[in-house]
């Protein structure tokens, strides 16, 4: 790791309380290193995975978000979703072989303006141990995020991620409640199967490739890249190709494209 690296990081703070804390901080002349650059944003839950997997694959070596405590959002449940939210991101971030310790979630009031101080100093040094994100100059890194970002954009991810936290605080239509278990095991499965469907097709984008050059480039066997394959080919999102005659190849349908 270079001696001099100056991480870049970007902090997404809730206008009510972390963003007041971290001006609070300001205000009280608390030091914090000068490596975040802050967006504020009027909740946590406004922050969208694909959002912060498209900063981390632009090359930004972390990402923190800030939020009200628990119970103290100012649009009273906000912070739960983005609690959910976040372990999707770390989900997503982790399969695109980052290491997940690059995102942070952290909940600091308005009026803790030493606390914003010691978090922002603390992720930094954290991800000065990281090095420089390998995005910079692993582009199978970034195609990978660029993957795990149609993912988290595709329609299951967002309707099972939003809907977690209410399947799990109230009873369904038949007054049962979900067990917590089952409904982590779905998402992780459902998270699974978003990544390596989108970056079949993120890879397919440029070249037909076959199931073998897939299994190889996404790692993972060649049985499940077909299962995929027939479930894309089903929505019409895949073509199949024969450039040697025998060997069929994919590339991916762009829609309005040529
Ligand atoms: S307003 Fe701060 S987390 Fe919702």
């Amino acid at each position: 790791m270079a001696e001099d690296f100056e991480p870049k990081i970007v902090g997404f703070l809730c206008n009510w309380c972390s963003y007041a804390g971290a001006d609070l901080c300001g205000v009280s002349r608390y030091q914090y290193p000068t490596n975040i650059r802050v967006v504020r944003v009027m909740c946590s839950t406004r922050i969208s995975p694909h959002m912060v997997l498209r900063i981390l694959r632009e090359g930004a070596d972390g990402v923190i978000l800030g939020g009200c405590h628990i119970g103290d959002c100012h649009y009273i449940s906000g912070n739960y979703y983005t609690e959910r939210r976040f372990e999707m991101m770390e989900k997503m971030i982790e399969l695109a072989g980052l290491e997940p310790e690059r995102i942070r979630l952290e909940w600091v009031s308005a009026s803790e303006g030493e606390r914003f101080s010691k978090v922002v100093s603390d992720f930094v040094s954290q991800i000065k141990k990281l090095g420089p994100s390998p995005v910079r100059n692993k582009p199978e890194v970034a195609k990978k995020l660029e993957g795990a970002e149609n993912a988290s954009k595709s329609f299951r991810m967002k309707a099972l991620v939003s809907k977690e936290y209410n399947l799990l605080t109230k009873e369904n239509v038949y007054e049962e409640m979900l067990d917590p278990e089952r409904l982590r095991n779905l998402i992780e499965q459902a998270a699974n199967d978003e990544y390596e469907r989108s970056l079949i097709l993120t890879l397919t984008q440029d070249k037909s490739l076959s199931v073998k050059d897939l299994s190889k480039i996404i790692d993972v066997p060649t049985d499940r890249v077909l299962e995929h394959i027939v479930a894309l080919r089903q929505k019409n999102l895949i073509a199949m190709e024969h450039p040697d005659g025998f060997t069929p190849t994919y590339h991916a349908i762009i829609i309005g494209g040529e």
